[in-house]
């Protein structure tokens, strides 16, 4: 018998997702470019109900699929999958489908479908999130691709994908780039929502004066209330855990510094080419990259002076809300991209099923996100999220904490610049009549450049003072 899917690279990923599908009964193929990494593999799928063979040759992987060959791979999205593409193409059939399963630049994805159209070669980019965990026992996935390829992979991938109440958390979304685009965003409001959550973290330690363990009980309390989600939920643990060498809180031996691997800063991107603004996920970059000057930083501490005021610190209420509030604004941000991203790319991205898929198995679920998905199935107003009635609710209610939380800090010199940008966005577009206009009269003061009337049309100069 020939396996119904192939895995190729078994890493962390590749590997939990491998035995995800056996578990689900699936018999699977497995490859990995190191031979080796391949017979430590096949122990740790011994048992499990579907049956999985390795090959380290991979003419003999390609032969071990039956027909028409789905094969998954989970390397890195960069030239090894140009590498590998190059390399398996000659053997495949035509009804094959590639699948690129990781963090690829939706960018190399449409230029990779693109050089595979006309052969008979599927490709699809498909967003996994979740993590190990996810990858083992359900993770949300964003597929892109051919119909052909989503009727090949649609059983198995509901088969081991997340479920919310009996829903599984996978759909497919839309030709070429449309899956690794959205998983993209995903990530930027992950980002947003990782940031938001630090900078919290910080008013409590730094202003408020509380001890790890401290910060991690309020956190605990959270995990049961409106802000409940999966990275409130390993805030908490990450706040109660101690490092075993030197018996202090974990968080406080780890460098206050933090990399990426881009997605967030290519939903930034991105957004920025279609006119968009995600200034919440723009912060949450920034503040990775002002992370890594560190030097900078501590030499800075002494030579400049903050010039702070006392302010009142605000309550944990106030903290849960401030976060409630900008959470909700950072998904709107990120919905905004995706609805722009739909209509310039002729996708017809589902909003709605969108916000469904990422309800479990993604890093970024939460409690609201069924909100979201419920009020974006009911129709956004205006195409705006913070527009439907219950966010409205929601932000009426949670702003004044959002607002007192981003004034103390300001006050304080506490920076929370994802928190300050979520609230000046959403003062932005609750602003009728805003200052635009400024910016009008001083572009065509110096550039001669026109500007519109409110109250006649056309284009217009302005009889300026010299
Ligand atoms: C997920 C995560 C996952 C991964 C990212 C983190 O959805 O499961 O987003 O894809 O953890 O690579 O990205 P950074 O390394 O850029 O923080």
């Amino acid at each position: 018998i020939r396996a119904q899917i192939g895995v190729y690279g078994l890493g962390t990923m590749g590997s939990a997702l491998a035995l995800n599908l056996a578990d689900h009964g699936f018999d699977v193929a497995v490859s990995n470019r190191e031979a080796d990494w391949i017979d430590a593999f096949l122990p740790e799928a011994a048992g499990l109900s579907g049956n999985v063979t390795g090959h380290a040759d991979l003419a003999d992987f390609v032969a071990a699929i039956a027909s028409p060959r789905t094969i998954l791979f989970m390397i890195p999205s960069t030239k090894p999958m140009d590498m590998m593409i190059d390399a398996i193409t000659p053997l495949l059939s035509d009804g094959d489908t590639i699948i690129d399963g990781g963090n690829a630049d939706f960018n190399d994805t449409r230029r990779r479908s693109a050089a595979l159209e006309g052969t008979g070669i599927h490709f699809v980019g498909m967003g996994v999130s979740g993590g190990e965990e996810g990858a083992r026992n359900g993770p949300s996935m964003m597929v892109g691709g051919s119909d052909h390829s989503w009727a090949q992979l649609k059983p198995m991938a509901e088969a081991i994908a997340a479920k919310f109440h009996g829903d599984p958390c996978v759909a497919h979304l839309g030709p070429d780039g449309a899956g690794h685009f959205v998983k993209t965003v995903h990530n930027g409001i992950e980002y947003a929502d990782m940031q938001m959550i630090a900078e919290v973290y910080g008013l409590m330690r730094d202003q408020a004066g509380m001890d790890a363990g401290q910060i991690g009980q309020v956190f605990d309390g959270w995990r049961e209330g409106p802000v409940a989600s999966y990275l409130i939920d390993i805030t908490a643990k990450a706040l109660a855990s101690t490092d075993a060498g030197t018996g202090q809180p974990i968080v406080d031996v780890i460098r206050d510094q933090a990399g990426q691997k881009g997605t967030g800063r290519w939903t930034l991107i991105e957004a920025l080419k279609m006119g968009q603004s995600a200034s919440t996920i723009e912060a949450a970059v920034g503040a990775r990259g002002w992370s890594s000057e560190g030097d900078v930083r501590r030499a800075a501490q002494a030579l400049l002076d903050p010039a702070t005021q006392p302010a009142d610190i605000p309550g944990t209420d106030d903290m849960e809300n401030a976060l409630l509030a900008a959470r909700i604004l950072g998904h709107a941000q990120g919905f905004r991209v995706l609805s722009a991203a739909s209509a310039e790319f002729n996708w017809d991205l589902d909003l709605a099923r969108i916000a469904e898929i990422w309800r479990a198995g993604c890093i970024i679920r939460s409690a609201l996100l069924d909100e979201f998905a419920g009020a974006v199935r009911a129709g956004l107003p205006h195409g705006h999220l913070i527009l439907a009635p219950a966010m409205r609710t929601r932000l009426t209610a949670a702003l004044p904490g959002l607002r007192r939380v981003v004034a103390a800090a300001a006050l304080s010199g506490q920076p929370v610049p994802a928190l300050s940008a979520a609230l000046a966005w959403h003062d932005t577009m609750a602003l009728g009549r805003g200052t635009a206009n400024m910016i009008q009269a001083q572009r065509d003061y110096f550039g001669a450049h026109g500007f519109e009337r409110m109250d006649q049309d056309g284009a217009h100069h302005g009889d300026w003072l010299r």
